[in-house]
């Protein structure tokens, strides 16, 4: 710690810890490179692009961004394929631009998260290369899980295991001689071997990867399918199909292959080291665990510090359902003293703006196609305003998903040509997959690719409503969508909500209501208008209040009372 920082810390006293502690009560922005913002005009969103963008971040008033991966890679699964660690890919920059992002953020008071994916290289990863010339048996196998296959000529993977995106989890090699040799597993795409985390060198490994970029002054990690890294050692036979970016309960045992209890001793050993820097650094768990019990083990005070809630993320538009599972998430992660998260959308979901179009219930589709049922666009807008404003009343840690500040709807008519996400390959076009979240967002209305870089080019194809939602187009302009979380993110601060402890206010069966320091908040989930106590007056809405003051469907109200 430097003596500026001491002397500083020292003053503040009781205040200060708190603010050391930053992540307790953080709104963290979640930048998808590829689709945040173009500087050189080749249609990959990039890290200058970023950087000459910050300003809308502390304009919109986040405490922090998690950039998902930026790595070098094939870009086999938009980068969580990752061939070298410790360096930047060409497409989004050169290292010297993540340290001018830092040094620029850091000048604005924007902490940085960076993404980290243990779970598996890219098939292109130099241990990879190594491990297939080096064949079965030797120790650069050991690194990754090679195994015979089963049957006389071992033509049939080692087991029935599926892939995340459908298909096989094995990939079979070719030996050096030119005939069929090994396999080796994937829980995801097949250029996404998974590392074997049972090997010392694979954990000496990530521990140099977590120091190189502490060094450079990242902020912390969010890490990636933190639940994967230990298999069952006998990499038992599972016939369900995969689910795993979902939470919904399965049938039957705990899955061979995702939150075995061995992946703690992990973290652990992480944290001490992300302790061992100063200034606060944190660890993100992406972990698809259910129930909230079982997630809690991951930001035990040793280990990490947060997990995304993605129990709230899947949880249906009714009282009932999110009454429940906010109730659920502050119990679990109250017992074990770490702050309860919230998120609404990311780069593998639905749009919030548009799962809430859904009918209530309708299961979260893996992505929507021209020819699938269409959600009801203002509907999924109005629900949506109405479940962010919820949401960042809440006390703990909140994520948005860039874009979702502009109210950005799923892109759900895409040619499926343009489709680049592994699912809809894999999944032999069975699932439309995750492009439609992914569309690069709009900044300019009347510029090519609607401001997102000085071309028209866009990897994936925007579609015209995005001239609607353009930044441009919401700035100071009363009731847009990113008026309402901009104040939304004012009021969260000077109000302290982040810190605040939630009490349940009696309400009828569709309406949920909840105090907060000196807030009420409620949203009106029923048919009926519902009643705002007498003498309470509102401070924000989602959307306006009926004429008599009453709350309207689907709405959130903000008041002092
Ligand atoms: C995580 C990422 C997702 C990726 C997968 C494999 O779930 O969020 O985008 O495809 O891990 O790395
Ligand atoms: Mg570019």
């Amino acid at each position: 710690m430097n003596t500026h920082e001491t002397t500083r810390t020292a003053a503040a006293g009781a205040a200060g810890r708190a603010q050391r502690q930053w992540w307790r009560n953080a709104v963290i922005y979640q930048i998808y490179p590829r689709s945040f913002a173009d500087s050189d005009g080749d249609g990959i969103g990039d890290l200058p692009g970023i950087t000459a963008r910050l300003d809308h971040l502390v304009e919109l008033g986040v405490d922090a961004v998690w950039l998902s991966p930026f790595y070098p890679s094939p870009q086999a699964d938009a980068g969580y394929d990752v061939a070298d660690y410790r360096d930047v890919d060409a497409v989004f920059g050169r290292l010297e631009d993540i340290d001018k992002l830092l040094l620029r953020a850091h000048a604005r008071g924007l902490r940085v998260i960076v993404d980290l994916v243990p779970n598996h290289t890219s098939s292109a990863h130099p241990w990879f290369a190594e491990a297939l010339a080096a064949g079965p048996g030797s120790a650069a196998r050991q690194r990754y899980i090679f195994r015979d296959g089963r049957g006389a000529d071992g033509d049939q993977p080692p087991n029935g295991w599926r892939s995340v995106f459908g298909g096989p989890a094995w990939t079979r090699v070719t030996s050096s001689d030119g005939k069929p040799g090994q396999w080796y597993l994937h829980l995801f795409d097949a250029g996404q071997p998974d590392l074997n985390w049972d090997h010392p060198e694979v954990r000496a490994e990530f521990r140099e990867i977590l120091r190189f970029w502490l060094d450079r002054g990242v902020d912390g990690f969010r890490v990636d399918v933190a639940h994967g890294l230990i298999k069952q050692a006998d990499l038992a036979e599972w016939h369900y199909p995969e689910e795993p970016l979902s939470v919904e309960p399965v049938e039957g045992p705990r899955p061979p292959m995702w939150d075995q209890d061995g992946v703690h001793e992990i973290y652990r050993d992480w944290r001490e080291i992300v302790d061992s820097y100063p200034g606060d650094r944190v660890l993100v768990a992406e972990a698809w665990v259910q129930p909230a019990e079982r997630l809690a083990a991951y930001v035990r005070p040793d280990e990490m510090h947060q997990a995304f809630n993605f129990e709230y993320l899947e949880a249906p538009w009714t009282a009932t359902a999110q009454y429940a599972v906010i109730d659920r998430s502050l119990a679990a992660t109250g017992a074990v003293g770490a702050p309860t998260t919230w998120v609404l959308s990311n780069h593998d979901v639905l749009r919030h703006a548009s799962r809430l179009g859904l009918p209530v219930g309708t299961r979260r589709p893996r992505g929507i196609g021209a020819d699938d049922p269409q959600p009801d666009g203002a509907l999924g807008l109005r629900r949506a305003r109405a479940a962010t404003l919820l949401m960042l009343a809440l006390p703990g840690s909140a994520y948005l998903y860039q874009g979702e500040e502009l109210g950005l709807p799923e892109h759900t008519t895409m040619p499926d040509e343009a489709r680049q996400d592994p699912t809809w390959q894999r999944s032999g076009g069975a699932e439309r997959g995750r492009d439609g979240c992914r569309v690069p967002i709009p900044w300019e209305a009347d510029a090519p690719s609607y401001g997102f870089g000085p071309t028209d080019a866009s990897w994936l194809p925007q579609p015209p409503v995005w001239a609607e939602y353009a930044l441009d187009r919401q700035r100071g302009v009363a009731g847009s969508t990113y008026e309402l979380y901009r104040t939304a993110l004012r009021l969260r601060r000077e109000l302290g909500l982040g810190d605040g402890r939630l009490e349940w206010v009696d309400s009828p069966d569709d309406v949920l209501a909840f105090r907060t320091g000196d807030l009420l908040v409620v949203t009106n989930f029923g048919a009926e208008p519902a009643e705002l106590p007498a003498g309470a007056e509102p401070v924000h809405t989602s959307a306006p209040l009926d004429p008599d003051g009453r709350i309207p469907t689907d709405v959130t109200v903000w008041a002092r009372a």
